[in-house]
This record gives C-alpha cells, structure tokens and sequence, in this order.
C-alpha cells in the first residue's frame, strides 16, 4: 500500500484548482493554503484514538470522548511551509511549532541543514511537517532523517502537490510515514518544478516573484 493518501473533498479540489491558476494573487493564494491546510488537517487527525472521561453537562454526569494522549508538533519547512501552519493550529490549537531550514548544496545536490529549531519534547509527538510542495522528496528524506534521530517516531507530512518521482523516493527511504496531498501530478520538468503543479509556492505566497 502507498504510503500516499490524496485528499478528495471536493472543497479541497474546488480550493487547489484556484491555487494553480496563475491569476491568483498573493492575498487570495495565502487565505486559501490556509484553508486547505486546515481541512486537511481534519483529515490528516481522522485515526487520532479517542478515550472515555467523565464530565457533567448542565444535566448530569455522562462518559464522553476525548484525544487520548495525543500531542502534535507541527514542522514547517521554510519557507513556504510557513503557510500552512495557521490553518492546522486554527483546529489544534494546542500544537507546538518547529521550524527546519534547509538549503541545497548545489554540488552535492543535498539538502543542507540551516536552521532548526524544536519543542524539546518533539519525541513524545506526533509530527505533521508542512512542506506545500513535495517536488524531489530531498528535503523531506532530510526532515525526516533529522527528526527519527531525536527519537520522532509518528510522522505524517501535509503537501498540497506531491510528485509522483519524489513521493517514490520518500517512500524508498521512509516507508513508515504517512504523505497527505490535494494534488498528484506525474512528473518535474527539467527546472525542477512540478508539472502541471502551481509554481514556486513560496513566491506565491510571500509575493517575492
Ligand atoms: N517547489 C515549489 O515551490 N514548486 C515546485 O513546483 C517545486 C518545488
């Protein structure tokens, strides 16, 4: 089974259809990652376990369920990750947030650790790191990596475009991750941008292009 599930509610059909067109501008590109975000997070948090607690309504006592145990640290990766952070926190709220920068060594072609920074408690978490692109799966390899070796165990990774060849090589190197995306297009093309994919996201979101 692939460790990639596509998101199919038409709302989030609906919202990344508005993303790829390229008419759409900065303003309405960051409201609507964030929407995106935050209905995936509803998806993404659908097998969290729930447990049974005594509490009283205005009635009387009942048993009612809550999250059991579950804590979540949301990991962007910079930047673009950045823009979907809001929408995950506006439905768990109580999340910490990591950041991981990386860069690409343009001789190694490796991802390159520039900036991290982490809830100290992150190995009791369960991590959902937002990268809005996942193009060659390199930086989430090296996210993943960096994570798992301070003790991470649950990982699941929220992209709104995933490429077919990097969702491959993330599963090669990491099949015990869970990738969630709106949208799965075939192929890069030879600038490394997906393809029909909606861009460089960063810049659409930040308005740097
Ligand atoms: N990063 C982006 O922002 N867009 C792509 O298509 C690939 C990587």
């Amino acid at each position: 089974m692939s460790i990639v599930t596509k998101l199919e509610h038409p709302l989030l059909q609906h919202k990344l259809t508005l993303l790829r067109n390229k008419e759409t501008n900065s303003k309405d590109f960051r409201d609507l990652t964030k929407e995106i975000a935050m209905l995936m997070a509803y998806e993404v948090t659908r097998e969290f376990p729930l447990e049974d607690i005594e509490i009283e309504t205005p009635i009387c006592k009942t048993l009612s369920k809550k999250i059991s145990g579950k804590t979540v640290a949301i990991v962007p990766i910079l930047r673009a990750g950045l823009g979907m952070v809001d929408g995950v926190l506006e439905i768990v709220p109580a999340a910490k947030v990591g950041h991981i920068g990386l860069y690409r060594n343009e001789e190694t072609l490796q991802p390159v650790e520039y900036y991290l920074k982490l809830p100290k408690d992150i190995d009791k978490r369960t991590v959902i790191i937002t990268e809005p692109m996942l193009a060659t799966g390199g930086s989430i390899v090296a996210a993943v990596d960096l994570l798992k070796a301070r003790g991470v165990k649950d990982i699941k990774v929220m992209s709104l475009v995933v490429a077919e060849p990097g969702a491959k090589t993330v599963e090669e190197a990491h099949p015990d991750i869970e990738i969630f995306t709106v949208g799965h297009d075939a192929e890069l093309n030879e600038h490394g941008y997906i393809t029909p994919g909606l861009g460089d996201a960063g810049d659409r979101l930040f308005g740097t292009k």
